[in-house]
């Protein structure tokens, strides 16, 4: 803990309540806190501990990192708590009001309306989506590999393959020649979201600055994939009295008490692109690069592929796609014996809270091992906690486990490199330059 006094109050009259770092350092680390803030993060919670507050005047600005905070403010504290938050807000330019942004007036009676969908049993029909994603992969792989061992980016392989099973099982529909194009506008608009939240100055979207322009046309491509995906339905629809298929039959049912407009259905659809696919697709790519920097690991999953479950839940700790949730305090409340202002900006870092030493033994090494035992209460939030809990959290964990097992009892998956891989800490965690492996058949 740093013994560095902090004054009483920042600007605005913004009451210090816990330990932080001084204006001046903070400002020094500006350029690293953009371009690297999983090690800025890291390198303040080491230096001052599970409850910080930065030297911002407004909002006040905390970051909590004990697995009890954590739980305090996503579950105990939920009522009093809002997702008002620059993070929020940005990410709203894309989806709309859709379940992951909506605050909770409008969430509540959405989140019983589409709870539906991730039945137990409408999850278990997204294996056959699975199945066929995995089918296409193996076809493409093996047309790669005729010659022998390929050159592959598996993260850009992860990402066309969740977003193939998103659309299936969600929507019913086969987005196959417009994968590139779907990803592609994704991830522009999610960048934009993150440089908007980094740049104090960032103005409103409908000025033509460069990046506004850029990420309105991706927002114009994520709408045609989403009129397309109607348009599939339109042509496909439900005879009367026929069961629920999938979530789009929950948005779009007439009998609805009251039906979704165009643009509720709108946001419901692209929230889910974006909250279905990117989430799964960078927890596959980390997964794949701890496994292929701790080749034992890989080798028992490839003999007992029963483990994937483990591997995918380790990952999710040591590389938790969200790896940063944020909240608005309603009221004064208070976390780890700190007073936490009405009003304030709270960030919760799965990152950090995943390598919290309070809650995980040896919390750097990657061990599938520790989850044999079941997932922990506390001190393991890559899905979030409480009522907002991620709503695709066990389809995730299916999607996830059933990959992993295919790909490694189908392929021989290799490092190319033993160099570290650069984090782009972007809505979620990304490898900077894509993910290269060589890849080659495995024989039977
Ligand atoms: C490994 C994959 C995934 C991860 C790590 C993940 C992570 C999260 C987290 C941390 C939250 C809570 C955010 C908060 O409390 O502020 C969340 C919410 C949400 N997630 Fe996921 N997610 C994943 C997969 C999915 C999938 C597959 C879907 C859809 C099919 C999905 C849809 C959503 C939605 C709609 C919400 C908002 C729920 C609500 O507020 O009621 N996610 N996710």
């Amino acid at each position: 803990m740093s013994s560095q006094k902090t004054p009483k109050r920042y600007g605005w009259n913004t009451p210090v309540t816990a330990v932080g770092p001084q204006g001046g350092a903070m400002l020094r680390n500006i350029k690293n806190i953009t371009s690297d803030p999983l090690t800025y993060l890291e390198s303040t919670w080491f230096e001052f501990g599970d409850v910080v507050q930065f030297p911002i005047p407004k909002p006040a600005t905390y970051l909590i990192s004990s697995p009890e905070g954590a739980r305090e403010v996503l579950v105990n504290q939920h009522n009093e708590t809002s997702k008002r938050t620059l993070q929020y807000n940005n990410l709203s330019l894309v989806t709309g009001e859709g379940l992951l942004t909506a605050d909770t007036q409008a969430w509540r009676p959405r989140r019983r309306m589409l709870q539906p969908a991730f039945h137990k049993e409408m999850i278990a029909l997204s294996a056959h989506h699975i199945e066929a994603g995995l089918a296409k992969l193996d076809a493409n792989w093996a047309e790669l590999t005729t010659e022998g061992p390929a050159i592959i980016d598996i993260d850009h392989a992860m990402m066309s393959l969740a977003l193939e099973i998103t659309c299936g099982a969600l929507f019913g529909v086969d987005v196959d020649d417009d994968v590139d194009e779907i990803t592609s506008a994704t991830l522009t608009a999610l960048h934009g979201v993150v440089a908007r939240a980094r740049n104090p100055i960032a103005l409103p979207l409908f000025f033509p600055t460069p990046a506004n322009l850029k990420m309105r046309r991706a927002i114009r491509r994520l709408d045609k994939a989403v009129d397309a995906i109607l348009v599939s339905r339109e042509s496909n629809k439900l005879p009367d009295q026929a069961p629920i298929r999938d979530m789009l039959d929950v948005l779009l049912d007439p009998d609805l008490e009251t039906p979704l407009t165009k643009q509720q259905i709108r946001d419901e659809i692209a929230t889910f692109i974006v909250a279905g696919h990117e989430t799964v697709a960078s927890a596959l790519t980390w997964a794949w690069h701890l496994l292929v920097t701790n080749p034992n690991e890989l080798q028992k999953l490839k003999q007992d592929p029963s483990r994937a479950q483990l591997v995918f839940d380790e990952s999710l700790r040591m590389y938790p796609p969200a790896w940063v949730i944020t909240r608005r305090t309603l009221s004064d409340i208070t976390i780890d014996e700190k007073l936490i202002p009405a009003n304030s900006l709270v960030i919760v870092s799965p990152w950090l809270v995943h390598r919290n030493p309070k809650a995980w033994e040896n919390p750097n090494e990657f061990m599938p091992d520790r989850f044999q035992s079941g997932v922990p209460q506390l001190g393991y939030i890559p899905f979030g906690a409480g009522a907002r809990l991620c709503i695709g959290k066990e389809m995730a964990r299916l999607e996830g486990s059933q990959i992993l097992a295919h790909i490694a009892t189908h392929w021989n998956i290799e490092a190319i490199h033993n160099s570290p891989v650069p984090i782009d800490a972007s809505v979620t965690l990304r490898p900077t330059a894509g993910m290269p492996v060589r890849i080659s058949r495995l024989l039977d």
